[in-house]
């Protein structure tokens, strides 16, 4: 990261105001204090300041009382490798001095290594089944470890039916081809989802429906569906957001009694559940997705899940061309080749092995987030609403505006800082290939606007170290903190 080192350096007589000033500006959490020859004589924190403070001095207190002036400093030049093994939790930033020991530059982990949103963890058995595959030559979609992440995968959800896609994307669209879903069917689906969900309704020929979701699960609004359906409502797709599982019993409730089928996209949601039961298990199928920065990775793949033994049939034949089960070469239908690959398997399997682990890891990411960011008025956090354990795929909040810090801002702040933070998705109807009037027709989606201008996903994948996560909190902690000061004294 290029940073301007201007924007780092205070005189000495400088006071602590402007210290924050400085700090604000530059989103490092840090400033130099130099003499008049630009000589490095003290460096402040923002927790040093934070606790000068404390100690009843004032925002005017000259920077010299306070500095700390035992510091750590290397020659500029020092091997990279020399600088990172200097750094630790305690030495969060190195000065890099020329030789009369001026300030060039300085070295801190945010700058040498950036925070992801997300990243896949490949600790368990992959590489060892994926090797196999290749030792073997069972490479394509007929090797052993199809069935076994298939067969897997429906003891972990409950179901006694589960097929393995090349994604999710694909899963969706071959779970609303099953059912028959084509062009004259109406799907309601809401209007903050990842594109995917539509596109697959789109793919079927059927006309997408849609609706406004709610304030705080995000997910699918329950009112909205009940007014969106028409006589030819075939289906509804609801989204499992972000992990939170949507309200399945009213949305069953209200299918059964218009005789619709419900699709589930789980992509976001492999380990949430309601009612004590696996998300996915609610509808006719449930999708699934397993692509790179999913709760389990294949690099790509999808999943569906069924109750009923003639839905996965149908679907698996649309899976594999439409070919019949008993007459190769013959086709029935015009299927497509959707197929997962062994060597994505082999991967899913090892992924599934520690299923449990990886979602503990996801839970105490959660945890920890909830716990640093629950007393902040500005922020509004996902959460569980009754009867539904959230996966917390994607750790989103809301930063509220009117609290002083725009999500925008926050997202700038969190980069300076070396972390990725990344806005929601856009609502699906302010996009012109979706804002059609049949998709539309009349209704508004102000939940669905909120969301997607306010909420932010912090990184959340889990290997994320608790250091890692200090400084994410640390960065949303003190965007709220120097804004608040800046706020009280101008
Ligand atoms: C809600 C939702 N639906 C569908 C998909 C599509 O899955 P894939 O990327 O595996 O095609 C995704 C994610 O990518 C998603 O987040």
């Amino acid at each position: 990261m290029n940073i301007n080192i201007q924007s780092f350096l205070l005189n000495e007589e400088a006071t602590l105001f402007d210290a924050l000033k400085v700090i604000d500006s530059n989103a490092q959490g840090i400033c130099f204090i130099v003499d008049e020859q630009g000589k490095l004589t003290g460096i402040l924190t923002d927790g040093d300041i934070r606790r000068a403070l404390l100690k009843s001095n004032t925002v005017d207190t000259p920077v010299k009382l306070v500095m700390n002036m035992n510091f750590n400093a290397l020659p500029l030049g020092t091997p990279a490798e020399l600088i990172n093994s200097a750094l630790n939790d305690k030495i969060r930033h190195i000065p890099l001095i020329d030789e009369a020991g001026k300030l060039i530059d300085f070295a801190s982990r945010s700058r040498t290594r950036r925070i992801p949103i997300m990243q896949p963890s490949l600790s368990g058995n992959e590489v060892k089944y994926v090797t196999d595959c290749v030792q073997t030559g069972w490479i394509s979609s007929q090797g052993s470890y199809v069935k076994q992440f298939e067969k897997m995968f429906a003891e972990y959800c409950g179901v006694p039916y589960a097929l393995a896609c090349s994604n999710g994307t694909t899963a969706l669209h071959l779970a609303l081809a099953s059912l028959g879903i084509g062009p004259g069917d109406e799907v309601i689906v809401p209007d903050y989802t990842f594109a995917a969900s539509i596109n697959a309704i789109l793919y079927t020929g059927a006309t997408p429906v849609l609706v406004d979701i709610d304030r705080t699960s995000w997910t699918i609004d329950i009112d909205s569906v009940k007014t969106a359906i028409t006589d030819k409502t075939k289906a509804i797709m609801p989204v499992h957001i972000y992990g939170h599982v949507c309200d399945m019993d009213a949305l069953t409730k209200l299918a059964a009694i218009n005789n619709i089928q419900i699709v589930e996209d789980c992509a976001e949601s492999l380990g949430s559940f309601y009612r004590k039961q696996a998300s996915g298990v609610f509808g006719a199928v449930g999708a699934f997705s397993f692509f790179g920065n999913k709760t389990i990775t294949t690099g790509e793949g999808g999943m569906l899940i069924f109750k009923d033994k003639e839905t996965y049939e149908r679907a698996s034949v649309l899976r594999d061309h439409g070919m019949s089960k008993t007459k190769r070469y013959w086709h029935d239908h015009v299927g497509y080749n959707y197929r997962m690959t062994n060597l994505q398997a082999a991967i899913g399997v090892a992924q599934m092995e520690r299923i449990e682990e990886i979602l503990q890891l996801k839970r105490n990411i959660a945890k920890t987030y909830n716990k640093a960011f629950s007393h902040f008025e500005g922020l509004q956090l996902h959460g569980e609403k009754s009867e539904t354990i959230n996966s917390y795929w994607l750790y989103t909040m809301i930063v509220n505006p009117g609290f002083g810090v725009t999500r925008n801002e926050m997202i700038e702040r969190l980069s300076k800082n070396g972390i990725e933070g990344r806005p929601a998705f856009y609502p699906l109807h302010e996009m012109p290939v979706y804002a059609k009037e049949e998709f539309i027709r009349g209704r508004e989606f102000p939940n669905s606007k909120y969301v997607s201008e306010n909420a932010l996903s912090l990184p959340s994948y889990v290997d994320l170290t608790d250091e890692e996560m200090s400084s994410v909190i640390k960065s949303v902690e003190m965007a709220f903190a120097v804004k608040a000061i800046n706020i009280e004294l101008t």
